[in-house]
């Protein structure tokens, strides 16, 4: 198997030489500055080394397990060899995924595994997302699901980062389903779950048909609400749909008609910007006429994310360093950036004042010592 695929190519230009010094600079920086992490899906999320070791011990292990293991092998190798996928390649890679991360134990691990990684890339503020399954083979149920993952962010090693829990409900889910992640979200609020995504494959699924009721059930329950919206061209009466049940944010918001975004610009809800994952799955052409410049341009609240770090390679620091890049982007507009995520976040206002204050502390010490210098 070849060796996994490495993090996009930062290019240097005039700009970063001048603001950074070099790519190298501009890199040490973004690893540097307090990151806040709003769009990340776990099972995406695993860290490619980890899921190797989840594969290997599975293949050691008696009973399926060898199959299991295969299945995720032959994910790494997708990840190895391509550069980029086509979104409709891009789910289907998850079901291996799924054979190995079915009982607490490999689920905990993967979270531990995940926080640390994001840890270590300078997040100090998660919020992961995840969709809650049923495996018959090992006992799993949604709810247990729920249980190992809120468990395993209690355990994490981690001490630098704050972890929040938000339940995915997936687009294929019937509406009996997505009713019933909604009532387990209610249920472990107070255990850190802080909102309920909509996510999956966006070829399926029907909004209005599908998940919409549970949705306006979670608003009105007082959960916070994140659509993937418009990820695909064409989707516009969905749009509108979903617009209809005030999310409270936006992922990629890629394809909105002139309507749709005169309300998302209008009411100002934040959109969780992931564009290296756009530009691999080729729903955007490429960095420089990502969406995210219009939005950046018009001041609208935009959160830079990754969305599924352990397939396309790019942690947040380097999602940040591409922004630098592409829009020339200076230290202070890169903090601002990073510092006016914390309005987005589901959290309540006790922790938007503690991270307020850590970036203000982080802010004192590198511009003055910039300025000292
Ligand atoms: P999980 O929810 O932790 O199992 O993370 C993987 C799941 O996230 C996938 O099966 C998809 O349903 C969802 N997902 C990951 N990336 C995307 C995306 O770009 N668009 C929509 N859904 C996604
Ligand atoms: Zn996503």
């Amino acid at each position: 198997m070849s060796s996994h695929s490495k993090a996009p190519v930062v290019p240097s230009n005039p700009f970063i030489e001048q603001e950074f010094g070099s790519v190298e600079g501009l890199l040490e920086f973004c690893h540097r500055l307090p990151k806040l992490e709003l769009h990340a899906h776990v099972n995406g999320s695993i860290p490619p080394e980890a899921l190797r070791q989840l594969a290997e011990k599975r293949a050691s292990e008696t009973v399926d397990k060898g199959e299991a293991a295969k299945g995720a092998l032959s994910v790494l190798d997708a990840i190895a060899w391509k550069s980029e996928f086509d979104i409709k390649d891009f789910f289907p890679l998850f079901k291996h995924i799924y054979g190995l991360t079915n009982d607490p134990e490999s689920l905990t691990f993967v979270m531990h595994s995940v926080i640390t990684d994001f840890e270590n890339d300078g997040v100090r503020y998660i919020e992961l997302r995840s969709t809650p399954r049923d495996d018959p083979s090992t006992g799993l149920t949604k709810e247990s699901y729920i249980q190992s993952l809120l468990s395993a962010i209690s355990t994490s090693p981690a001490k630098n980062i704050s972890v929040k829990l938000i339940v995915s409900i997936d687009r294929r889910h019937t509406p009996e389903v997505a009713q019933h992640i909604v009532d387990l979200a209610i249920k472990y609020r107070d255990q850190g779950v802080v909102g309920i995504d909509l996510c999956g494959d966006p070829y399926a699924g029907d909004f209005d048909a599908g998940p919409k009721d549970a949705i306006v059930r979670a608003k009105a329950a007082g959960l916070k609400v994140t659509l993937h919206l418009a990820e695909i061209q064409n989707r516009d009466e969905e749009n509108r749909s979903m617009l209809s049940v005030f999310p409270d944010r936006l992922g990629h918001a890629t394809y909105m008609s002139d309507d749709v975004r005169d309300k998302v610009y209008k009411d100002g809800i934040p959109i969780e910007m992931c564009m290296t994952s756009n530009v691999l799955s080729r729903t955007v052409e490429s960095y420089e006429v990502h969406h995210i410049k219009q939005a950046l341009e018009e001041n609208h609240p935009s959160v830079l994310c990754t969305d599924d770090k352990g397939i396309i390679s790019s942690p947040l620091s380097y999602e940040y360093a591409l922004a630098a890049s592409t829009f020339s982007m200076t230290k202070r507009l890169l903090y601002d950036l990073s510092r006016r995520s914390i309005n987005a976040i589901f959290a309540d206002d006790i922790e938007k004042a503690r991270l307020a204050d850590l970036w203000q502390a982080w802010a004192d010490r590198e511009f003055s010592r910039a300025t000292n210098s």
